[in-house]
């Protein structure tokens, strides 16, 4: 198959919308043997113009970690969001918090492409070390270890009506992620 082309560039307030419709539609795929239908349709499309409205309002504060995979035409098919580790994990302050793109376009090189983007808006924070949150049945943990990520500890989830494990993986050295060199970010 011919590589799919895609470019990579910050999201903005009025991208709002198409990274929720982009989210929801990933977490449908990749967790549709781990959550009932019944808790997608209510933790996303029930709550769609709040998930909307708080994305937007966290895209409006400056310096947010949100970057877009776009087709050429310009459609959103992918995000990564990150920021301050939200769980203190000793040694890994920064977290990549969620990177979700649509099934059609996984395995592309975007998710390579997009981490690296956030990697190096951390290094330029003077920041080494990041970490990840990742379903334990998820099998984007092989992702992030064939990124070079190593796996921290163990901890349980409650989504819907079920408690799952989910692991942390951390990166000890960033720049390893780069996929081009910081100055032409
Ligand atoms: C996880 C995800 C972001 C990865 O992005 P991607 O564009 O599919 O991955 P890439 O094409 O950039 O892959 C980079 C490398 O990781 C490998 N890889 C990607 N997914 C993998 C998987 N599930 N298992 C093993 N290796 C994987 C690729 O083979 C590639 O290796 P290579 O460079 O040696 O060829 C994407 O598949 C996705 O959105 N998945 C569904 C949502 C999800 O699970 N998000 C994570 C929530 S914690």
């Amino acid at each position: 198959m011919a590589p799919r082309e895609f470019s990579v560039r910050a999201a903005v307030p009025e991208d709002a919308e198409a990274i929720t419709r982009v989210h929801a539609a990933s977490w449908r795929t990749t967790y549709a043997d781990l959550v009932s239908p019944a808790f997608f349709d209510e933790f996303f499309d029930q709550r769609l113009d709040d998930r909307i409205a708080s994305r937007e309002a966290r895209l409006r504060k400056p310096g947010v970690k949100s970057w877009v995979a776009t087709t050429l035409g310009g459609y959103i098919v992918g995000f990564i969001d990150g920021g301050p580790a939200r769980s203190e994990i000793p040694a890994y302050p920064a977290e990549l918090y969620a990177i979700y793109l649509l099934k059609g376009w996984q395995g592309t090189g975007i998710g390579r492409r997009l981490t690296g983007t956030l990697a190096a808006s951390f290094m330029a924070e003077g920041q080494t070390r990041m970490m990840v949150w990742v379903l334990a049945q998820n099998p984007a943990r092989h992702f992030y270890e064939r990124l070079g990520a190593s796996y921290l500890t163990t901890a349980p989830i409650a989504i819907g009506e079920r408690t799952l494990d989910e692991c942390a993986y951390g990166w000890d050295d960033i720049s390893a992620l780069l996929t081009i060199p910081l100055e032409e970010l």
